[in-house]
């Protein structure tokens, strides 16, 4: 989970341009178990923003490099805040969804953030 966040974080902090601070995990589902010592691929990816917040889904697989083979193990849904030099919210860069998996996944997390609105 340690991971998940910095994986998260570094892919907001990318978008950003600031630094940023995780403020909600809102979903974290373990797929499958992953034995110890196992070969994980993070995979974060900015899906939506609001003025200062991000929501970031990080999708993470075991890799069996004899096999050549990836399996999703762990998808995260995280929301961070990019911190202007005041420590305060800052505004961040709009996003623009293209390809129909960046539309599905903002289409999601637009959902998840009407959810947050009406508690
Ligand atoms: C993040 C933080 C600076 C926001 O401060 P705040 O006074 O709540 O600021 P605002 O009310 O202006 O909210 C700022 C943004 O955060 C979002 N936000 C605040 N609380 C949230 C929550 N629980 N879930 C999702 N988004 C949230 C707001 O919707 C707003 O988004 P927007 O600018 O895109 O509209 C403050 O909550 C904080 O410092 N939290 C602790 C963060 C931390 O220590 N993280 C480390 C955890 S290990």
């Amino acid at each position: 989970m340690k991971l998940v966040d910095e994986a998260g974080g570094l892919a907001a902090t990318r978008h950003a341009r600031r630094p940023v601070v995780t403020v909600a995990v809102e979903g974290m589902v373990f797929h499958r178990p992953v034995p110890t010592g196992s070969v994980l691929r993070f995979e974060a990816s900015v899906v939506a923003v609001g003025r200062s917040s991000l929501d970031v889904v990080v999708d993470v697989q075991q890799e069996d490099p004899i096999a050549g083979t990836l399996e999703r193990v762990h998808t995260a849904n995280m929301v961070y805040v990019a911190l202007g030099d005041d420590d305060r919210p800052a505004p961040v860069p709009p996003l623009s969804p293209e390809t129909p998996q960046e539309l599905e996944r903002h289409r999601a997390a637009m959902d998840r953030r009407a959810a947050r609105v009406r508690g």
